[in-house]
Parts: C-alpha cells; structure tokens; sequence
C-alpha cells in the first residue's frame, strides 16, 4: 500500500467531501445520541454552508496548510492546521474507515505538527469519540476543562439534537 501526501488544492472539493462524508457516518453515528446515519448523509455535506466551509479548508496559505494522503489517486486521508493568534487549530483530521490504523494519520500528523512550529496546538472534538480522544491523550494532548464544553447542533439535524463537544489541548512551552 504506497500512500502519497501534497497539499491541498480547490479541485479536490469533490473527493474531499466523500471523505468527510464517509468517515463523519462512520465515526460519529451514536444510537445512543440519536446521531443517525442521516445526520452526516451526502445530502448534508452537499448544502452551501457546508460546501463553503469545506472549501475554505482546501485553501493554502501562510496561515493554513492542509494535506492530503492518496492510494493511487484515491483520497484516503486529510488534515488541517490553522494558525489563530498565538496558537493553532487542527481540524479536518480524518483516514477513511477502511484505511484506519494502518499509519496514515500519524504521518499526517506529523507534517502539520512540524507546521505548527513549537505553538500550541488547540482542537474540539465530539465527546463520544472516545476512541480519538485516547488517541490525542498518547501524543500528549490534554482535555482543556478551562474551557468547558459546548453543544453542536447542525442545521440539518432534528430540532433539539445536539452533541456534545469538548477541547483539547498540546501545549508545547
Ligand atoms: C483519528 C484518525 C484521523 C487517525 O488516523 P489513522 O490513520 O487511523 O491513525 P494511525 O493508524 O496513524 O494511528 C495513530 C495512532 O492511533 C493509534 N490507533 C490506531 N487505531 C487505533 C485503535 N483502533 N484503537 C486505539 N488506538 C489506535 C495507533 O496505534 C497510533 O498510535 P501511535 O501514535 O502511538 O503510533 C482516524 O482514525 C479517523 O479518521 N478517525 C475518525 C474520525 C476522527 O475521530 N477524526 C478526528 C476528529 S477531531
């Protein structure tokens, strides 16, 4: 399995979107939550608000960069990290469910770390994503309780459904 990474570019909207898609259905759908399989559906990553955020996470410059891993010409992986005043955002962080734990997001990770330079690194994630947590816990993250925690509602989902999020934090002083 040859995996190659570069940076993103604006035409790579189409396979970006089925990632996210893809991996959003598979890692998020809770029972539990009442977070369905139809919250994360194409229909609701294909609306324009969500279309215009993706779109600003393909974009390069001296602030943001955002790579992404290929098998052949298929788009398994991606990550993003933005600058924000005195720290950065990882966001976009995600390794198709059949390509997991195979090495690919580490060396995706990797790259954007060295990106980041010596700053914090800061992200928000889903609380019930207990298996991701655990993994930023071993690369040196903490929960930033600080912080607290708020609740994502996406205009497509059912009113009064909301999932909890929390954030996390690599300080790196
Ligand atoms: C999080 C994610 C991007 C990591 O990508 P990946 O290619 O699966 O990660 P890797 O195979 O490189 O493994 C990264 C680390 O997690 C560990 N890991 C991988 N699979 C694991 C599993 N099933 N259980 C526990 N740890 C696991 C690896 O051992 C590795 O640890 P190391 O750094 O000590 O070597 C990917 O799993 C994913 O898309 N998950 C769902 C979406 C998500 O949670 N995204 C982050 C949103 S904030």
């Amino acid at each position: 399995m040859r995996v190659s990474i570069r940076l993103s570019r604006k035409s790579d909207i189409r396979q970006y979107t089925k990632l996210l898609q893809r991996t959003y259905q598979d890692a998020y759908t809770s029972e539990k939550l009442g977070l369905t399989k139809d919250c994360f559906s194409m229909k609701v990553f294909s609306t324009p608000d969500t279309q215009k955020y993706l779109k600003s996470s393909l974009i390069i410059n001296k602030k943001q960069k955002t790579w992404l891993a290929f098998i052949g010409k298929k788009l398994v992986g991606s990550i993003t990290m933005t600058e924000s005043g005195k720290e950065f955002e990882l966001r976009g962080f995600y390794v198709s469910p059949q390509h997991q734990g195979k090495g690919i997001g580490k060396q995706l990770w990797i790259l954007a770390k060295d990106f980041a330079k010596r700053k914090d690194i800061i992200l928000d994630i889903y609380a019930h994503n207990k298996r991701t947590i655990s993994m930023y816990k071993k690369w040196g993250f903490v929960i930033d309780r600080k912080k607290g925690v708020f609740y994502r509602h996406w205009p497509e989902w059912p009113e009064g459904l909301k999932a909890k999020c929390i954030y996390m934090c690599l300080n790196r002083k």
